[in-house]
């Protein structure tokens, strides 16, 4: 058999296990794996003493988001450059209806702001602000092939916040028309409580931007996670929480899966490797997010939720502001503009926070970043795993080389990274996106605007009529594969 491109030696996770071989590529698909594949006419990429891993999904990004008085930095261009470099090969955004709009202008807005810019495959989540006015319109949007839909339960002044009614009926709506909802969790009233209480002068002078995790203890979030999980039991409405940071919200989650709530929950790479630590810095305010790093003890319990399996996504959140605009919080934590950068660092930190530090192994790293994002987001097997059928969407790396975080000679607009001088393996040394080569011995060789939207016909973990089986998420337990194991195994 011909290829247009053979993928060579490589080290390949797949579904059915890790092998060291080929891929041979047709056109834009997977069309085989193998040992010596034919490599006549065809491009070869050398794979040797390289991971080959599935292309990263990174189904919580914000690009070119209005947020807090300003517009997050990395728009289409910027930030899925900086994604192919981090190996990641489709993102899912966010887009969030104008003032007064519709679901569907929401779409066709963020349609605008990826068309001519995106390097790699993209789509949205799409936000429901005003239910009683938007409500009607979710089948559209469905037939339209979004299938995931996102409500904020804070964010008032944005605009965005849904109230329990809005959840429930959303939740609903989503069981009938077999889409998901996604969840920002946080309880509005206490977090508005909390701040009002610690907005004096006097405090602020006191402790400045510590006031920012102060004022957001875990159970803000632990309390609005049990809400909508009571919410989607009451209602068997399929239901994703995003970014969940504490450990209480992992518990929640782990009991609510134990008696067959639809319940699925991702959480961020910041809050597997930061903790509130970082608060002691005299930049502190740079690291404030929402919702905000928690405690050390937090970040094991994560992690052990990624192995257990109660946490099935790992995403960044990207909501990338630079050191100027950062700026203009100007001592006062409330006006800080909240998210960090993620894109082109959620690969390098899982792979060495992860299967590098003896956390996970490597086939449960493709699992949390690629295989089940897509699975959960309607887009497997298209997307998430390197199987013959699939886009070619690969990334290869080096199981050891590491390189510094350095904010200069990155793709993202951040002038500032939380992890600069971190040494960190697992950025991308080659990235295909549907066949093509888009980053080369790690710089971005992908044209802009190459990125295509993708429609999806169903979320969540019901599954489509004709595979059941390929829909079902990994949740079992994991097996740790340490350094000198994957060591042996490319040298092998
Ligand atoms: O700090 C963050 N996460 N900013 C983006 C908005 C959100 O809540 O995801
Ligand atoms: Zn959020
Ligand atoms: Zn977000």
């Amino acid at each position: 058999m011909r290829f247009d491109t053979v993928v060579k030696s490589g080290n390949v996770v797949t579904p059915a296990g890790t092998f060291v071989g080929d891929i041979g590529i047709t056109g834009e698909t997977i069309t085989a794996l193998g040992l010596d594949l034919d490599t006549d006419g065809a491009k070869v990429v050398d794979a040797m003493g390289h991971h080959v891993i599935p292309g990263v999904l990174d189904v919580h990004v914000h690009l070119e988001l209005p947020f807090c008085g300003t517009v997050s930095a990395d728009d289409y261009r910027s930030g899925t450059r900086a994604g192919a470099r981090g190996g990641v090969t489709t993102v899912i955004d966010f887009a969030i209806p104008p003032a007064g709009g519709s679901l569907a202008d929401a779409a066709d807005l963020w349609m605008k702001k990826a068309d001519g810019k995106a390097l790699i495959d993209y789509t949205f989540h799409i936000c429901i602000t005003k239910y009683q006015e938007q409500k009607d319109q979710i089948n559209g949007m469905v037939e339209r092939g979004f299938t995931t839909f996102k409500e904020f339960m804070i964010y008032e002044s944005e605009g965005w916040q849904s109230d329990d009614r809005a959840l429930y009926g959303t939740l609903e709506k989503m069981r009938e028309c077999g889409a998901m909802l996604l969840v920002h969790a946080e309880s509005a009233r206490i977090l508005d409580e909390l701040i009002a209480r610690h907005h004096t002068p006097e405090l602020m002078k006191q402790y400045g931007a510590r006031l920012h995790p102060m004022t957001r203890p875990n159970f803000v979030e632990a309390e609005a996670i049990q809400r909508v999980v009571q919410w989607s039991e009451a209602t068997g409405g399929q239901l994703y929480i995003v970014h969940m940071s504490t450990g209480e919200g992992a518990d929640t989650v782990r009991a609510a899966q134990a008696r067959g709530v639809p319940v699925i929950a991702e959480t961020c790479v910041q809050y597997l490797v930061l903790d509130d630590s970082v608060f002691e810095r005299e930049d502190g305010h740079l690291f404030a997010c929402c919702p905000q790093v928690k405690t050390p003890k937090d970040v094991e319990r994560l992690w052990e939720g990624v192995r257990r399996g109660e946490v099935s996504v790992i995403s960044t959140d990207t909501c990338t502001f630079t050191r100027e605009q950062k700026a203009m919080w100007n001592g006062d934590w409330t006006k800080i503009p909240m998210g960090l950068p993620g894109l082109e660092t959620l690969l390098p930190l899982t792979y060495t926070a992860g299967v590098l530090d003896g956390r996970i192994s490597l086939e449960d790293m493709c699992v949390k970043l690629s295989t089940n994002p897509a699975k959960i987001m309607g887009l497997y097997p298209r997307k998430g795993a390197i199987q013959v059928g699939a886009d070619a969407d690969l990334a290869i790396i080096h199981p050891f080389h590491r390189l510094t975080v350095s904010p200069s000679a990155m793709e993202t607009n951040a002038d500032w990274s939380p992890y600069e001088g971190w040494d960190l393996a697992g950025f991308a040394r080659t990235t295909l996106s549907r066949g093509e080569v888009i980053v080369d011995d790690y710089k971005v060789v992908g044209r802009e605007g190459r990125g295509r939207w993708l429609p999806r016909t169903s979320a969540g973990l019901a599954g489509s009529p004709s595979e059941p089986k390929a829909m079902r998420i990994s949740r079992g337990p994991l097996s740790p594969l340490r350094a000198r194991d994957i060591e042996r195994a490319v040298r092998a």
